[in-house]
């Protein structure tokens, strides 16, 4: 038996509602009662729910219920507890000597650097160094994974780079130097060609050998104050080995030549402020163990 046998009329007829269209007409079936039920429940549970939680949205905000729930309550209790069962290793790592050994004798504040320093690199290095620390493709943002590096790549280099940054206006302890730009007739077009073909020389790429040897004067008159008579580059100022196949900006002639004419200035900026002492150390552990670390 159906549930609506009842309602059927006796000659087995379903009520209808008396509209009919073209000879269609509408029957006046109850609502199944399962549904009915559901639908009551529903009811009897946003009136509940309107009672207890953030519900009703009002001028400045929702009001708060009886629970005095919040999303973000929720939020800031949950990295209250973060913060507090980290506290130890925040308070070691700030203590901790700032050497690879020292902080890796300690297995679990080794590991909590790393991992915390991933998390910062995400946020704070990522949009310029990339999400793998290779560098983005824009030219200028160098791989933080090999072993070419313009400060250098001791833990203790890193933290300070990561710490002041780069040629930045805002931090006086920043990184600093400046390669002049030797277009505007400070070396005429000819040096600048010949000096050019000199770095494609000792970065082992295809040169024209004459304009190459005539660059090796010019070189050594201009550019090795900086990047050192065998190219190979000064740490202390930042100036890059040219001989290696890592550019920068870029070892066709092209970039070269530019590079030459106009110089580069990259600026990063200064975690100081930004970050905490240890966020800044951990960030330094986690680039020192990508690769290239020293
Ligand atoms: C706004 C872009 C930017 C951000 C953000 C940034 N950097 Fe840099 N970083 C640079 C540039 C540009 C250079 C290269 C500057 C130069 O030419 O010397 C650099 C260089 C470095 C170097 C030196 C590499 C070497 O070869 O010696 C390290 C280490 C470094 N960044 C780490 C970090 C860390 C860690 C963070 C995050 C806390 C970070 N950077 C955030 C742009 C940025
Ligand atoms: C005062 C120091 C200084 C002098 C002198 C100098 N440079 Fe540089 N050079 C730098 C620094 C620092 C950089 C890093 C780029 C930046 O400023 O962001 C650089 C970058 C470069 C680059 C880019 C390398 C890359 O990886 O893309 C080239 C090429 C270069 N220099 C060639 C020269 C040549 C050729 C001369 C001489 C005509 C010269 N430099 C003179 C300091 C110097």
């Amino acid at each position: 038996m159906s549930t609506n046998d009842h309602d059927k009329t006796k000659d087995g007829e379903v009520p209808t509602t008396g509209h009919s269209w073209d000879g269609i007409q509408e029957l006046d079936n109850p609502m199944p009662r399962w549904w009915l039920w559901t639908f009551y429940a529903c009811i009897a549970f946003a009136v509940v729910y309107a009672v207890l939680y953030p519900a009703v949205p009002l001028v400045k905000g929702a009001t708060p219920g009886l629970l005095g729930y919040s999303t973000r309550a929720e939020v800031e209790k949950d990295i209250q507890r973060f913060e507090e069962a980290n506290a130890d290793l925040v308070a070691k790592l700030t203590q901790v000597e700032l050497t690879t050994d020292a902080i890796k004798a300690d297995a679990d504040l080794y590991n909590y650097a790393v991992q915390g320093g991933a998390a910062v690199f995400r946020t704070y290095c990522a949009q310029c160094h990339g999400s793998g620390a290779n560098g983005v493709q824009a030219a200028g943002y160098p791989s933080l994974l090999d072993d070419d590096w313009l400060w250098g790549g001791a833990l203790e280099d890193i933290y300070y780079t990561a710490t002041h940054g780069i040629r930045n206006e805002d931090d006086p302890d920043a990184r600093w130097s400046q390669m002049p730009a030797f277009g505007d007739d400070y070396l005429p077009q000819e040096e600048i060609d010949a000096v050019v073909q000199y770095v494609r020389k000792i970065s082992g790429q295809e040169h024209d050998a004459a304009l190459a040897s005539a660059g090796e004067t010019v070189f050594l008159d201009n550019c090795a104050a900086c990047h050192m008579e065998d190219g190979t580059g000064d740490r202390y100022q930042g100036a890059p080995n040219l001989t290696d196949a890592i550019w920068l900006y870029g070892g066709d002639v092209e970039t070269l030549t530019e590079t030459v004419t106009y110089a580069r200035f990259g600026i990063m900026p200064s975690h100081q402020e930004r970050l905490t002492d240890a966020e800044r150390r951990a960030v330094a552990v986690y680039v020192h163990q990508l690769g290239g670390g020293e």
